[in-house]
Order: C-alpha cells, then sequence, then structure tokens
C-alpha cells in the first residue's frame, strides 16, 4: 500500500495588504485575529490528531478580498468566507471531520458561482 494522499486541502489566505493600503485583505494590521487564523487552524488540526490527512497550505489572494478572511476547502470547491477562530473550530468539526459544509459561513453564491470550464472560457474569451 502507498502513502496515502490528503483527504482534504485547506487554502488558507494569508494576503495582507502593506500599511495605508486602502483595499481589504484577509490578513490586515486592523483586525488581529486575522493575523493568528492560519497558525490557529494548524494547531486545531494537530489537536484533532487529523494533521496527516488534512493539509493546511498558505496562499496568496484568492480574489474575494472584501470578504476576507477566507479560506477554500478541496475538494468542493468550498470557500468559507468571513473567518474567525470560532467559525475555523465548526468548520473542522462539522465539515472535514463530519462530512456536511457548514452552509452559513459559505461565501454568497453571487460571489462565487458555478466555475467555467477551461474550454468554454477559451470559447468566450472567442480564442
Ligand atoms: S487578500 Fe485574501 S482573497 Fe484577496
Amino acid at each position: 500500500m502507498g502513502i496515502p494522499q490528503p483527504a482534504f486541502y485547506i487554502f488558507k489566505c494569508e494576503q495582507s495588504a502593506p500599511p495605508g493600503m486602502p483595499k481589504p485583505s484577509c490578513v490586515s494590521q486592523n483586525n488581529p485575529e486575522s493575523q493568528q487564523l492560519f497558525q490557529y487552524l494548524a494547531q486545531k488540526l494537530m489537536q484533532e490528531g487529523i494533521m496527516g490527512t488534512v493539509q493546511p497550505i498558505r496562499t496568496s489572494c484568492l480574489n474575494r478580498c472584501q470578504l476576507g478572511p477566507v479560506m477554500l476547502v478541496e475538494p468542493g470547491h468550498v470557500m468559507y468566507a468571513g473567518l474567525t477562530k470560532e467559525k475555523i473550530d465548526r468548520i473542522i468539526s462539522e465539515h472535514i471531520i463530519g462530512g456536511k459544509v457548514v452552509e452559513e459561513y459559505v461565501i454568497d453564491n453571487e460571489y462565487w458561482d458555478e466555475p467555467i470550464s477551461p474550454a468554454d472560457f477559451k470559447k468566450q474569451m472567442g480564442m
């Protein structure tokens, strides 16, 4: 038997805008909790004993900055918005362990509609 691949990857946006920048960002000096969320997520996975099969990944901007802090759970394309430590707790226990997406924390459809396949996207772009 080979080494099992992770069951989930959690991409946590760790982009921070420089001080004075008007654009919102997922990690912000104005929101001290936002600076602790990746570490909190990693600790939570360790406490639950599931770090080996759930891989947290620090990523740069996921292009939904105005709704941050955000993180994307794969597989499933599930984008969670407006994260806090409490929300991470529930996402880990209900979605990652329990298998049920926490719908109330999922980004609004208006900002996260169905994906367009690359082949269709090329057609739309006239290529
Ligand atoms: S800064 Fe996090 S989505 Fe853009």
